[in-house]
């Protein structure tokens, strides 16, 4: 198995296991679980090893971490006692480039039986035939899969690697134990064969030797929030949609407009084509391109005079 050991992963694991002290590791804590481990991700102290320890990984793996984009921050796995955890995969099922590591790290109570399995020799991938993916494979898969051979038990101040074509999965936590751990993964900014957003990864910075978020193309710009409410459009959703986008990519929303719904779309018309709200502002974001997609539709030679962007998407509409 590919362990890969750093002295980076004890100070994490202690950090973490302070936010979780005095909290019992049962399921009806499961939200304060996951919620503290989302706390401690967020926290400089967490993200600054976090990001160190990815250049680390992303030079053990690529030879060094130029032209890499990192998850911002990685994602937590709570695996509690005669549960089951995540079905057997592999990550590029899931739109992860063939380009892309997934770095495993174990937090508490990875020990035989809590932890996962990894088909580290690749025997399994006979069974998966991209133009003939059956459903009903899974469960054959699942049940090799879990021989003491593919338990992932990494040393002490170790972690565990994996490519996007490796099968891997929580089968059955037989234990006693909650087993907590996070993983996150790296890729190759230029990989074609991905189909993530590469607008929410951390890019690596080679003349800071670090990984830090993109600016948007939108980066600091004053932005109107366009709502367009209607049967279907949730608004609510919508402010929280824009509202997240720009506290992100750190957007100053200085203006904000609702449509007059009933007769079709006259207010994004009017910005279109240079009608002014009060407010300087510098790009229209609306929550998706769905909210007006017929409106787009019968306009798609058309031009603005303004940036028109949607939040879901993250792309520029016209
Ligand atoms: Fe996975």
């Amino acid at each position: 198995m590919n362990y890969f050991n750093s002295d980076k992963i004890s100070l994490i694991q202690k950090l973490l296991k302070n936010y979780l002290n005095n909290i019992p590791l049962t399921k009806s804590n499961s939200s304060l679980i996951k919620s503290t481990l989302f706390r401690a991700f967020e926290s400089e102290e967490f993200l600054s090893i976090y990001r160190s320890f990815a250049v680390e990984v992303a030079t053990h793996f690529y030879g060094n971490a130029y032209d890499t984009c990192l998850q911002t921050s990685p994602t937590p796995r709570i695996f509690f006692p005669n549960s089951h955890g995540t079905s057997i995969h592999s990550d590029y099922w899931y739109g992860h480039g063939l380009s892309a590591i997934t770095t495993w790290v174990p937090i508490l109570n990875s020990i035989s039986g809590a932890t996962f399995y990894a088909d580290h020799r690749k025997i399994l991938n006979n069974y998966i035939d991209e133009h003939n993916f059956d459903l009903n494979y899974l469960k054959k898969i699942s049940e090799e899969i879990s021989i003491k051979e593919n338990e992932v038990l990494p040393p002490p101040d170790c972690a565990f690697l994996f490519d996007s074509t490796m099968l891997h999965g929580s089968t059955l936590n037989t234990t006693d134990k909650t087993r907590i751990s996070f993983d996150f993964r790296i890729s190759r900014i230029s990989d074609i064969t991905s189909t993530k957003d590469l607008d929410n990864y951390l890019i690596f910075d080679k003349n800071i030797n670090e990984y830090k978020l993109p600016y948007h193309k939108l980066y600091g710009k004053k932005i109107l929030k366009y709502i367009c409410g209607g049967q279907d459009k949730n608004t609510f959703a919508q402010q929280i949609l824009i509202d997240s986008f720009s506290e992100r990519y750190n957007l100053q929303i200085t203006d904000q407009e609702a449509e007059i719904e009933r007769y079709n779309y006259p207010i994004l018309d009017g910005l279109i084509n240079g009608y002014k709200l009060k407010n300087e502002y510098d790009a229209i974001v609306l929550a998706s391109e769905y909210i007006a997609h017929d409106y787009f539709l019968n306009s798609q030679n058309c031009k603005s005079n303004i940036p028109i962007w949607s939040a879901l998407e993250n792309k520029q509409i016209l």
